[in-house]
This record gives C-alpha cells, structure tokens and sequence, in this order.
C-alpha cells in the first residue's frame, strides 16, 4: 500500500483535499507502474542517494530507462 508522508506545517490548519490528493497521487502512481516498467540503465552506474534540498527534497538528476509493458488484454 501506498504511504506518503505529511509533516503538519507551521500552519494552524489542516488540508482538506489531503484524502483527494493522496488518492490522486496513488491512482496516478499504480497506472504508470501497469502501463511502464522503470529500469535503472546498465551503464549509469550507482545511483547518487545524496538529497538536494530546496522547498522540498529532491533527488540528484538521473536517466531512467522507461519501457512499455504487455498488451492492456495480457495484464492481470
Ligand atoms: C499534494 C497535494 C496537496 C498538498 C501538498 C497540500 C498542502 C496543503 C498545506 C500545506 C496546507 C496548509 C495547512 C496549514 O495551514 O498548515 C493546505 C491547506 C488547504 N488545502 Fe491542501 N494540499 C494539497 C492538495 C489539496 C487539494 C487537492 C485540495 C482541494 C481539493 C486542497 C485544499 C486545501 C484547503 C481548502 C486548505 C485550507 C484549509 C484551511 O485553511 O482550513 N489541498 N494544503
């Protein structure tokens, strides 16, 4: 299952679309990850774990190798 999680800001206020958000950000994740595969190239060697922080934490810039998956019939 899918977690994210949200440190309560500063603010005195809680999200109201956090639910909406969180199932948006879930339903957009799962239909990526059946329709494409996500491989880390062969020659790319180790990936940089170190964080690059800003408003929020990022990661250092990386390629990625995006692939098709089966026919839409064969998936499960
Ligand atoms: C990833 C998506 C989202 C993030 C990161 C986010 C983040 C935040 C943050 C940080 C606040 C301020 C909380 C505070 O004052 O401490 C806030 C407030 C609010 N958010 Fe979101 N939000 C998101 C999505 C949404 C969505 C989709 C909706 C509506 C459909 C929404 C509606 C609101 C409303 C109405 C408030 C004001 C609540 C109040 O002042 O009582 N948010 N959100």
């Amino acid at each position: 299952m899918l977690y994210i999680t949200y440190a309560p800001g500063p603010g005195p206020r809680a999200c109201l679309g956090e639910g909406l958000a969180r199932t948006e950000l879930f339903l957009v994740l799962v239909t990526l990850l059946r329709r494409f595969q996500f491989v880390w190239p062969k020659n790319a060697g180790e990936p940089d774990l170190k964080p690059v922080f800003g408003l929020t934490i990022s990661p250092q810039p990386f390629n990625l190798e995006v692939r098709f998956r089966e026919k839409e019939k064969e998936r499960p």
